[in-house]
């Protein structure tokens, strides 16, 4: 058999794979095994980001879950009115050298995150600029954000404010 030949063959076999598994008796117990089928691989496939986020930004990571979770909490969604999130926060994602800044040297202003106003303090949170990058950095690209990363270049006029300690 030429090669041509075994590719009309093959098409021919999975085109009628596909009829019957659409159209058959058991259509929808196929589809909702193929339905879970495509979501364990998406759900592997969501580990896997993640595992690979967690390994590129360990420092910022080890950061985040050692300083920023009690308030921003484990999804980054933080407690509506009382602590702004960080995953989705227009706020943040319209201008992160500002999240930089604040992370630095805290922030305590109105702010309207998402659409929420929000008004409590938050006191510096690191004392570099190293590890003020690493968690943004990490916050940028995980908790469903899209990415992006700001380097030392970025946010060289970035002053560390004098600490009241
Ligand atoms: C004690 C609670 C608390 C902790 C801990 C905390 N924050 Fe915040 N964070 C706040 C509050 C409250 C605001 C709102 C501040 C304001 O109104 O000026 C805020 C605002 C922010 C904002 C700007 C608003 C937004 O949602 O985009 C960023 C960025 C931020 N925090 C990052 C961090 C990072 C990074 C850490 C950990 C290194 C951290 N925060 C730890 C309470 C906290």
């Amino acid at each position: 058999m030429n090669k041509k030949s075994l590719n009309i063959l093959s098409a021919v076999v999975v085109g009628s794979l596909l009829f019957f598994t659409s159209c058959g008796s058991g259509a929808p117990k196929d589809d909702s095994s193929k339905s879970a089928a495509v979501e364990e691989a998406a759900q592997t496939t969501t580990e896997a980001v993640a595992a690979d986020v967690d390994e590129k930004y360990a420092v910022g990571k080890k950061i985040y879950d050692e300083k920023c979770v009690v308030c921003h909490q484990a999804d980054a969604k933080g407690l509506t009115g009382a602590f702004p999130p960080l995953a989705n926060s227009d706020y943040l994602l319209k201008d992160p050298k500002r999240g930089i800044h604040q992370t630095l040297n805290g922030s305590h202003e109105e702010m309207i995150v998402n659409g929420v106003t929000y008004n409590a303090p938050m006191v510096p949170q690191v004392d570099t600029k190293e590890e003020a990058l690493a968690v943004i950095n990490y916050v940028l690209n995980n908790f469903g954000n899209d990415g992006g990363e700001l380097t030392m270049d970025d946010i060289t006029d970035i002053e560390i404010a004098p600490r009241d300690n």
